[in-house]
């Protein structure tokens, strides 16, 4: 028997292309990347693209507060308090990880299809061994993955390690990393795909740009 794969798009213009098409329907990926290489633009595109093809989403932000992320979209466009209003999408400030019930109600209520959680990194702080902190988030994978969701994490990357806590990368279905070099004035952005379970993906680091329609891959 053949299974087929079904995929969704990522809203990032030029990176479908490189994943055979999209992220896999019901994964869970960590976007990775140090501080301002683009995570947080990277989850409102996924969302917005999400929206604009019906699928509702959901913005878990454990470090910016609603209304800088609101801001954040805005700068590029992605009017979400439309998408509010309809119940289509909706921003959560809470730890979904010391609640994660009322999170799943609001999920299941929305019919989230798209969910995003940003970032995890502040979790070690608050679970501090590594054993529970690793549970806790297989955990969360799962239920969000029985409830057929594509989930997007973010993490900080330090120095050459993944991800901060140095679990979550093995928890997930892929990784992107997103990586950012000020170069003098020239600012040298690339991405790069390290794993994405059931696809043959581009193993290139690919430049990337930041414009006011969001982020694109180059030369695709
Ligand atoms: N309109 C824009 N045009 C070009 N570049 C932009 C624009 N808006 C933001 N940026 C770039 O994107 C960066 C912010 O991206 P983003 O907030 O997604 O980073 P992040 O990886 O989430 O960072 P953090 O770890 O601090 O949350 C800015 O520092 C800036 O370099
Ligand atoms: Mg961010």
């Amino acid at each position: 028997m053949v299974y087929t794969v079904e995929r969704i798009k990522t809203g990032i213009p030029g990176l479908d292309k490189l994943i055979q098409g999209g992220f896999v329907k019901g994964s869970a990926i960590l976007i990775s990347g140090g501080t301002g290489a683009g995570k947080t633009i990277f989850c409102l595109q996924y969302l917005w693209e999400g929206l604009k093809n019906g699928e509702p989403g959901i913005y878990i932000t454990l470090e910016e507060s609603s209304d800088e992320i609101k801001k954040d979209a805005l700068v590029f466009g992605f009017d979400f308090e439309t998408y509010k209003k309809k119940g289509k999408f909706k921003i959560i400030e809470k730890n979904i990880f010391e609640d994660p019930d009322l999170e799943f109600f609001d999920i299941d209520k929305l019919k989230a299809k798209r969910i995003v959680i940003d970032s995890i990194s502040l979790l070690s702080l608050i679970i501090s061994d590594q054993a529970s902190l690793r549970n806790r988030l297989l955990e969360l994978i799962r239920s969000l993955k029985k409830r057929n969701t594509t989930l997007l994490l973010t993490s900080e990357r330090i120095g050459d390690n993944l991800s901060r806590l140095g679990v979550e990368e093995f928890l997930v279905d892929g990784v992107i990393v997103l990586n950012f070099t000020p170069i003098g004035s020239q600012a040298g952005r690339s991405l790069f795909i390290r794993k994405m379970r059931r696809t043959k993906h581009s193993e290139d680091i690919h430049p990337i740009e930041i414009r006011k329609r969001g982020i694109r891959v180059l030369n695709i």
